[in-house]
């Protein structure tokens, strides 16, 4: 089906950017630089600087950059790692790969970790925290990282959602021992296909996740320092993503305009929650716009209806899909936003005019004038 508006528009994002993007690609191709060469390193370093780190580590995924984060801070069996129950499953798979135990908190309403509920689940086996930061929004890293210092545990960003916001006014991906970014083409930053980094401080973290990605292998001595993983982020993938990092700033800008018209068309239509919320520490990137109505299932239809895509992030909590073998943790807010949210086109592209659109036809559903 054809929308007129999509939720996202690669081609359009494409033809934006495409002489850039076909030099990086042409010019890495004809070196013959097609892994682990300068460009790889180049990005790496534009990346720790954009985040404000010391180290980037390109990885083959954001789920490999929070595997690895976990295993390079020697999270493994017999730890439990505690994240919360609404995120996208990567989160979870990756402490469960680990060989840890996850345990999964409730959220506030803004979608992120409850700092209390985090405080309520640590027990004598409790390793590590996942904060992940959804929707362009950090967590409240302050009461997180004072429990997380008073109880001893290993602070691990998914900031997957969140490259680019801000919280007192540092970076997300900045504020634990490592961070974990994806670049699926989605993202804010979008890749050639699946790609990912780790940030952190740490040059032993930086160290070990460089030797998990290329099978172990010191690449300057030939030595193989453990066993490791085949996930590198391609090199010619990095060349387009360096290009593209260059835009980034202004990709946030226009995502947050988008924001500020959806807020000031839907403050007040219906029963919608919209996601803006008060607290100035916060610098949102929305990655996405969120909204939340209890008749969200007939709004998305008559949305497609009218030609709007929307997507849901996610239709039910992780514990109700049975391959995942996850108990059922209870968390009332996580299973209420299942029912209500979802999310409106948001992206580099989308245009005040498209935003209108979406607009209108929101107001027209809950019969607004
Ligand atoms: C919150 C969150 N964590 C982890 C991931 C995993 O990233 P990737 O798809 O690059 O493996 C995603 C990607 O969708 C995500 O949204």
């Amino acid at each position: 089906m054809t929308y007129r508006v999509p939720f996202v528009d690669p081609r359009e994002h494409y033809r934006r950017l495409k002489p850039e993007v076909d030099a990086a690609i042409a010019d890495t191709l004809a070196r013959g630089d097609l892994v682990l060469r300068r460009q790889l390193q180049d990005f790496e370093r534009h990346f720790a600087d954009f985040v404000g780190t010391r180290y980037a580590v390109g990885v083959s995924s954001g789920y490999h950059a929070l595997h690895f984060s976990l295993l390079a801070s020697g999270v493994g069996a017999g730890d439990e790692v505690v994240t919360v129950g609404h995120t996208f499953a990567a989160t979870v798979s990756a402490i469960v790969h680990a060989g840890a135990t996850p345990v999964l908190v409730d959220v506030c309403p803004d979608y992120n970790m409850d700092p209390d509920a985090l405080g309520r689940a640590i027990t004598e086996r409790t390793r590590a925290v996942i904060p992940v930061h959804l929707n362009g929004r950090v967590c409240q890293m302050d009461r997180i990282r004072e429990v997380a210092t008073k109880r001893r545990l290993i602070v691990i960003e998914d900031a997957a959602q969140a490259l680019g916001a801000r919280f007192d006014g540092k970076m997300a991906g900045g504020f634990g021992l490592a961070g974990c970014f994806s670049f699926y083409p989605f993202k804010a930053l979008g890749g050639l296909g699946d790609g990912g980094a780790v940030t952190t401080n740490d040059p032993d973290v930086a160290r070990t996740v460089t030797l998990l990605r290329f099978n172990g292998e010191d690449r300057e001595t030939g030595e193989f320092h453990l066993h490791g993983y085949t996930a590198l982020l391609d090199n010619v993938n990095a060349a387009v993503l360096d290009v593209k990092l260059r835009y980034l700033p202004e990709w946030i800008e226009h995502r947050r305009r988008v924001a500020d018209l959806y807020h000031q068309r839907l403050a007040g239509v219906g029963d919608l929650s919209l996601p803006h919320f008060d607290d100035s520490r916060h610098f949102d990137s929305y990655q996405n716009y969120v909204a939340r109505t209890a008749h969200r299932d007939h709004l998305r239809e008559f949305l497609a209806g009218e030609g709007v895509e929307t997507l849901v992030h996610w239709r039910k909590p992780m514990w109700e899909h049975k391959g995942l073998g996850l108990p059922d943790p209870g968390l009332p807010e996580t299973e209420r936003i299942c029912r209500e949210v979802i999310s409106l086109p948001t992206s580099a592209e989308t245009t005040p005019q498209q935003v209108e659109i979406v607009a209108a036809a929101i107001r027209r559903f809950f019969g607004s004038p």
